[in-house]
């Protein structure tokens, strides 16, 4: 039933034909197209420079695209930045959070950024308490914070916002194999509560596991998209290569044929 609710429903997060070419010439993206719908959850894998990054940038309104769109819940990010960022919680690897204010204060300081004034300590204390910050660090300055500690600070914010749309660039790199697992478990919570999220990753298992859509991108373009029962018994690590293998090939042989350019 929930499955078929989900198909129905219009996508939260959606790439349409979305190109980026740099000043200097760098094609980034090449004609992109995914859709994200609330209650998925959407892992973006390839290699450094892949386009990864590019892809939730033009999303967050700091990089407009060449050509194509980005839309949150229908809003186009270049045409309404407002419109789409408020729909939009963002966990990034390095979050930028204030080192001399405690977690609470960087919730705080945070949410109310946001626009959600009416949050009391008692629902900053349970963000952190979801997110498995020990309550002894509550009120510890962030300064003394190790990554992960940060990190689930960044994602208690995120649920703080109670936007309809996660996006995440590369949410677990550095963190320890425990907080990585905790982390991807919050993330599978918050898909069931019905947001869509969209998150980038080098971590080929934890998505197999955790994501419902699995995109593999490789210079700019998404040379595989699968759902979770397209992707049943498969060895997503051999595929994984394999598409990289094909994608190389087939640019190779693009770069000999004259005719191509
Ligand atoms: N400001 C910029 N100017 C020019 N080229 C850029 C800029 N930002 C990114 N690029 C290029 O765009 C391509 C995609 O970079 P991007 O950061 O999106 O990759 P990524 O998939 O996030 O990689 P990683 O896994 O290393 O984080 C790369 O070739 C990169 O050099
Ligand atoms: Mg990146």
């Amino acid at each position: 039933m929930l499955d078929q609710a989900q198909t129905a429903s219009p996508p939260m997060i959606a790439a349409c034909g979305l190109t980026k070419r740099f000043e200097d010439g760098q094609l980034a993206l090449q004609d992109v197209s995914f859709a994200v719908r609330p209650g998925q959850i959407f892992a973006l894998l390839g290699g450094n420079g892949a386009g990864k990054t590019t892809t939730i940038n033009i999303f967050l309104n700091l990089l407009e695209p060449t050509a194509g769109e980005a839309c949150i819940g229908g809003i186009a990010s270049h045409v309404d930045p407002l419109g789409a960022k408020r729909q939009i919680a963002f966990v990034s690897e390095n979050v930028m959070l204030y080192d001399t204010f405690t977690a609470i204060g960087n919730l705080e300081f945070f949410t109310r950024l946001g626009g959600r004034n009416h949050l009391t300590r008692d629902d900053y204390r349970a963000a952190l308490r979801r997110v498995g910050l020990a309550d002894a660090d509550h009120d510890r300055r962030l300064g003394g914070f190790s990554k992960g500690m940060r990190q689930k600070c960044g994602l208690a914010i995120a649920i703080l916002r109670d936007a309809p749309a996660i996006l995440l660039d590369e949410p677990t790199s550095g963190l320890d194999p425990q907080a990585g697992f905790e982390f991807l478990t919050l993330l599978g919570e918050l898909r069931d509560e019905g947001k869509a999220i969209l998150m980038s990753t080098h971590d080929i298992f934890r998505a197999h596991e955790v994501a419902d859509l699995i995109g593999i991108m490789d210079r700019g373009r998404l040379v595989m998209l699968r759902t979770r029962e397209e992707l049943r018994g498969e060895n997503l690590e051999a595929l994984y290569i394999r598409f990289m293998a094909g994608s190389a090939a087939a640019t190779e042989e693009v770069d000999r044929d004259p005719a191509a350019h």
